[in-house]
């Protein structure tokens, strides 16, 4: 199998000059702390970071294809209900893994699959009046167990279910994936004798896409699981070096926490030269955004940090971003998808060869254009003294996947420690989901309910 490679030949100062991109010497100075970092990270693997392990549960990976085959031919839809992290990857894997057309035109025995991450009541209403209860399958997914999105959209279409297929057969309509023991949906669950998948400890949400959270609507929808958790046992064994520039990991996070914090680059622009890896974007902006972006360091002083991940799609917007990023603020840098080989070769045919505007293009096939036009687009960011790095996959298949994933969020757990902040929390979240659940009235909240009132009857609202 091929490794993903990460090349970051243009993210230095010899190639981008010396105001925009890293010296070796730079680099050099982060040896020692990138080792301390990768042991502090892989020597909390079997206690709180249990993410690490995910690529060996295979008991767990038996039981998720097991389930698959017992519902296979059973289902038209799948609907994932889950938000943030309980839903990203399972788009992002879905997208990446199967045909683009694939809810148009699922392949035999294989359902439709839809995430629906958002209570906006035009999207889950229209869906509560489109689909049909008895072709449908709900995957309900929340570690916590109580995220106010999810619980609700869990009790409209519980409820659909329960009206239009009966209170027995409801329940082969459903299946949880939420923690072992804690949160209001594992009691449902244990008193309505619903099918279970668990969000073992130590897997926050942003990094649990390689566990049930993402699996289990993956293995539903025909995509090689084992060769996912392959591809990520793969990258595990070789980011175990502590060499910095030998470890893709490591490297990606100095590189990272360089652009940042010496070169002023407070944008990271991810940008897949694959539609789709368009999906693998977002997931990242979740990954990198909620683990680093954080107010507090360890040592509890105000530091404020964290880079704003930003998403573009080549080429798709080189018709749209790519004037700002190479005409702008030299506050971005860029992360750039390749994908050597697509899996399909689409030829353009040879016409109007008295026109050079077109003549050039007869011949030649979409691949040969789509890499220009990538070649073309990092050129134009290098020469403008704009940092891009790639990181490189030979194809796009569950075991080069794998990989990336768990590259990236070792990466982000490094960087936690180079930023000296907790990359596992999110204070931020949890301070929105306090607010929401005072303003909907829940019991417990009555206090915060008071302080926002009284904030909201002092403020002057200017609208115009
Ligand atoms: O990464 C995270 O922790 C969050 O994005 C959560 O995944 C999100 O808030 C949903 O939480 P839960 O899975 O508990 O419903």
């Amino acid at each position: 199998m091929d490794r993903i490679r990460f090349d970051y030949t243009n993210v230095l100062a010899d190639v981008v000059g010396p105001e925009h991109g890293i010296t070796d010497a730079e680099l050099a100075a982060l040896e020692g702390p990138s080792s301390d970092a990768l042991s502090a990270v892989l020597g909390r693997r079997g206690e709180d970071l249990r993410w690490l392990d995910l690529p060996y549960q295979t008991a767990v990976h038996d039981e998720i294809v097991d389930y698959a085959a017992s519902v296979k031919g059973r289902f038209k839809n799948v609907v994932v209900l889950g938000i943030g992290g309980s839903a990203l990857g399972n788009t992002a894997l879905f997208s990446a893994l199967n045909s683009p057309y694939h809810n148009v035109r699922p392949p035999a025995g294989i359902p439709r699959l839809f995430v629906l991450d958002n209570i906006d009541p035009d999207l889950v209403g229209e869906f509560v009046h489109g689909f049909d209860p008895e072709e449908t399958l709900f995957n309900v997914i929340s570690k916590s167990g109580g995220t106010a999105e999810t619980m609700s959209q869990f009790l409209v279409f519980r409820d659909e279910l329960i009206r239009e297929v009966g209170e027995e057969a409801h329940r082969e309509h459903l299946v949880i994936t939420t923690d072992a023991e804690k949160g209001v949906l594992r009691e449902i669950v244990e008193r309505e004798g619903y099918r279970s998948f668990v969000v073992p400890d130590g897997v926050g949400g942003r990094f649990s896409v390689l566990s049930p959270v993402g699996l289990v609507s993956s293995a539903l929808v025909g995509i090689d699981i084992k060769g996912l958790a392959a591809g990520a046992a793969a990258m595990d064994e070789v980011c175990r070096t502590p060499v910095l520039l030998e470890n893709p990991a490591l490297t990606h996070a100095a590189v990272q926490t360089l652009m940042q914090q010496s070169k002023g680059k407070n944008v990271a622009v991810m940008f897949p030269y694959s539609h789709r890896l368009r999906d693998m974007a977002d997931w990242y902006a979740q990954l990198l955004a909620e683990s680093i972006g954080k107010r507090k360091g360890r040592d509890g002083s105000d530091v404020y940090v964290g880079p704003t991940p930003v998403r573009a799609v080549g080429v798709t917007d080189q018709h749209s971003q790519v004037q700002l990023y190479v005409e702008g603020p030299y506050d971005k840098w860029f992360t750039l998808l390749s994908v050597d080989q697509p899996d399909h070769k689409v030829e353009i045919p040879h016409a109007f060869e008295d026109r050079e505007g077109v003549s050039y293009l007869g011949g030649r096939n979409l691949g040969e254009l789509f890499h220009a036009e990538r070649d073309g687009t990092r050129i134009a960011l290098t020469e403008a003294g704009r940092p891009n790095a790639t990181i490189r996959l030979e194809k796009i298949d569950a075991h080069a996947l794998g990989q990336l994933i768990y590259m990236l969020e070792l990466s982000v757990a490094v960087m936690g420690e180079h930023y000296q902040i907790d990359a596992f929390d999110q204070p931020g979240v949890e301070a929105g989901k306090i607010a929401a659940y005072a303003l909907m009235g829940r019991a417990g909240f009555e206090a915060r309910r008071a302080e926002i009132e009284a904030a909201q009857a002092k403020a002057s609202p200017r609208v115009v």
